[in-house]
C-alpha cells in the first residue's frame, strides 16, 4: 500500500473535481457557500469559536483561512480584527469572499491554491491557521500538515475539523435491520466510492461530485503530531438528534460522529525527525 498515496494523476484529479464541485455548489447557492450574516458579524468570534479555543481574542494576529473560502470565515475573522489570508481552490468561493469584502469594507488576501501545496506562503508567516472540514479531498493529509506547520511562527495555533473516518466508512441509510453499515474498508488508498444508496443526510455528509479521501485517525492525529504540532484539545462536534427521522443527519449521529476538531499549538523548534505515518504492513 502506498501510505503516502503521493500519486499525482489522483490528486490533481481529485483537485480539478473538488475545485468544479464547490464552483457547482456555489452556482447552486449551498448553505456550505452562504456568507456571513449581519447576525454573525455581530459576534465573530462568539460564531466561529464557540469553545474559545482562539482565547477571545485575534486582534492584529495574522491568520490563515486555509480551504475556507465562501465568505464567511475571512468576514468573521477579519471582523474581529485578524489580518486574514484565504486558500480555496475554488474561484467561485474565493469571488464569494470578494463580494463579501467589498460590500462589507473588508480586506482579505485572497489566494486559488491546493492546502497541500503552499509555497507561495513564506515559513512562519501566520499566528493562526483555521481549516474546516476539507482535508478529505486531498489524498496525503501528511502534506498538508507539513504545510501548516511551515507557515505557523513557533507557538503559533492550528484549529482544523475533519470528516471523520469511520463517517466516511458507514453507510448513509439504515439497512433491513435498522443498522447503519460499515460499507467501506478503513486502509485504503483509493478515494471512497459515491454513495450508492443516498439519504437525507447525504447532502451534509458528502458533497456531489467530489473525489474524498477517508485519512485513518493516526493519520490526522498522529500527522499533526508528526509534522511539529502539540495537541492541546480534541473534539467531536455533538450533532445527535434523538427525535430525527431514521436516515436523517442527526439520527446517524447517534452512531456515528461526523466530524472531529483539533486544537494543536506548533512547537517551538524545528519540525520533528518521523513527518511520515509509518508504514502499515497488510498480510494475507
Ligand atoms: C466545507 S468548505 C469550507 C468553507 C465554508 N464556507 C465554511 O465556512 O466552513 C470546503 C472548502 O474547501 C475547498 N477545497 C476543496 N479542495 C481544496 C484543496 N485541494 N485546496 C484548497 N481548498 C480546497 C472548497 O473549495 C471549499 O471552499
Amino acid at each position: 500500500m502506498n501510505e503516502t498515496a503521493d500519486d499525482l494523476p489522483a490528486r490533481s484529479a481529485a483537485l480539478t473535481a473538488n475545485q468544479r464541485c464547490y464552483d457547482s455548489l456555489v452556482a447552486a447557492e449551498a448553505p456550505l457557500c452562504r456568507p456571513a450574516s449581519d447576525a454573525e458579524l455581530a459576534d465573530p468570534l462568539g460564531t466561529l469559536d464557540p469553545i474559545g479555543w482562539l482565547g477571545g481574542n485575534v486582534k492584529g494576529k495574522r491568520l490563515l483561512c486555509l480551504a475556507a473560502g465562501g465568505g464567511r470565515q475571512s468576514a468573521l475573522y477579519s471582523a474581529a480584527g485578524a489580518v486574514v489570508t484565504v486558500v480555496d481552490i475554488s474561484p467561485a468561493m474565493l469571488e464569494l469572499d470578494r463580494q463579501v469584502a467589498r460590500r462589507r469594507g473588508l480586506s482579505p488576501r485572497l489566494i486559488q491554491a491546493s492546502m497541500d501545496r503552499l509555497d507561495m506562503l513564506a515559513d512562519g508567516s501566520f499566528e493562526i491557521v483555521v481549516h474546516p472540514v476539507s482535508s478529505c479531498y486531498v489524498p496525503d493529509v501528511t502534506q498538508v500538515f507539513r504545510e501548516v506547520a511551515r507557515v505557523l511562527v513557533p507557538g503559533g495555533l492550528y484549529i482544523s475539523q475533519h470528516k471523520s473516518p469511520i463517517s466516511l466508512q458507514v453507510s448513509h441509510s439504515r439497512d433491513v435491520s435498522s443498522h447503519y453499515r460499515i460499507e467501506h474498508e478503513y486502509y485504503r488508498d483509493t478515494a471512497i466510492p459515491p454513495v450508492t444508496k443516498p439519504s437525507s443526510a447525504t447532502k451534509r455528509l458528502r458533497e456531489p461530485g467530489a473525489v474524498e479521501y477517508l485519512h485513518r485517525y493516526e493519520q490526522i492525529i498522529g500527522g499533526i503530531c508528526r509534522s511539529g504540532m502539540v495537541i492541546e484539545d480534541f473534539i467531536e462536534p455533538l450533532h445527535v438528534d434523538r427525535d430525527a427521522p431514521a436516515d436523517s443527519f442527526g439520527d446517524r449521529a447517534r452512531f456515528v460522529a461526523p466530524y472531529l476538531r483539533v486544537l494543536a499549538r506548533r512547537r517551538g523548534g524545528p519540525a520533528a525527525a518521523v513527518a511520515t505515518t509509518p508504514k502499515i504492513i497488510l498480510s494475507g
